[in-house]
């Protein structure tokens, strides 16, 4: 479907429409301005878990507290290390919101990740608990250019023949912390040679969803990944297998931006991809990222 300005219904009711690809539907008839109502949180998280990244388009103008609101209601949100720090971005917005911009102003950019490609990743998958999700929020796009592909990682696990899930079942990875996902250098790090000597987190190959306790296949970010205990030939062979297959065309879907959407993807078991655009153009996102919530 292509969902246009959606108003919220009078009575509070929200429907689900799938896109038809692999993953991903539209939530219509919900007012991101209000907090969700137990009702409505009730169908996003079923619909969430089932279509694994939903869009609610036609939001124009909302505030980041607005936002910050929302993604609360799904779990505890992460913080940006320091306000109007140039790490990420020169802005005084709440911590809880990261700006994705490539806007600079006064020489300094706003937010952070530019106008260049974004390679296939999960979020801050170099940490032992990575966020369980994102939710970006788009206030102006570029005229042509900076879709968002994601890709259904239950799926790549599911049709993976027998014989590659086999081979991977108990295999662990390290998910390098050093690069982010438009190839810059993080502050504090050395840049890899060796993906033997990759820093960051170790996860298995084969995770179970927490919610769904469906398998998935979790790769993180392919740059300096490395599977624990393999011959250096070995692993990365088998991950250009596994890269290949889990971003298959089949597996994808692409959201192609308007002013006021936000999009909530589930960070567990699914993989984005940026495309670039024209560094003339703007683009300005606002994203809030979600933790897993804490046992009591
Ligand atoms: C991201 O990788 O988190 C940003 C995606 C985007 O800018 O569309």
């Amino acid at each position: 479907m292509s969902a246009q300005a959606q108003p919220s219904r009078m009575d509070g009711t929200i429907s689900v429409v799938p896109t038809g690809a692999a993953l991903g539907a539209d939530i219509v008839g919900y007012d991101m301005r209000q907090p969700p109502t137990e009702e409505q949180l009730a169908v996003i998280e079923q619909a969430w878990a089932d279509h694994l990244v939903l869009r609610f388009r036609g939001n124009p103008g909302l505030t980041g507290e607005q936002l910050i609101r929302f993604s609360s209601a799904l779990g505890p949100l992460d913080k940006r290390p320091v306000k109007g720090s140039l790490r990420g971005g020169t802005n005084d917005l709440p911590l809880e919101i990261n700006v994705i911009s490539n806007i600079v102003v006064d020489g300094k950019p706003i937010g952070g990740l530019g106008a260049g490609e974004a390679e296939w990743h999960s979020d801050m998958t170099y940490k032992d608990v990575p966020p369980k999700a994102s939710c970006l929020y788009s206030l102006e796009i570029p005229p042509s250019g900076g879709g968002t592909s994601f890709v259904n990682m239950y799926k790549a696990y599911d049709d993976l023949p027998p014989e590659l899930k086999r081979r991977v079942e108990g295999l662990r990875c390290v998910h390098d912390a050093s690069i982010n996902s438009t190839g810059e250098l993080r502050e504090g790090y050395v840049a890899v040679n060796d993906p033997r000597q990759t820093i960051g987190a170790i996860h298995s190959v084969v995770k179970v969803h927490p919610v769904t306790g469906r398998k998935c296949l979790f790769l993180g970010r392919r740059r300096n990944a490395y599977l624990v205990g393999l011959p250096l030939e070995e692993s990365e062979a088998l991950l250009d297998t596994l890269w290949a297959h889990a971003t298959r065309p089949e597996a994808r879907w692409t959201q192609v931006w308007q002013v006021g959407d936000a999009i909530l993807w589930d960070n567990r078991c699914t993989m984005h991809q940026r495309d670039a655009f024209d560094s003339a153009s703007r683009r300005l996102m606002y994203r809030t990222q979600i933790g897993e919530r804490l046992a009591a």
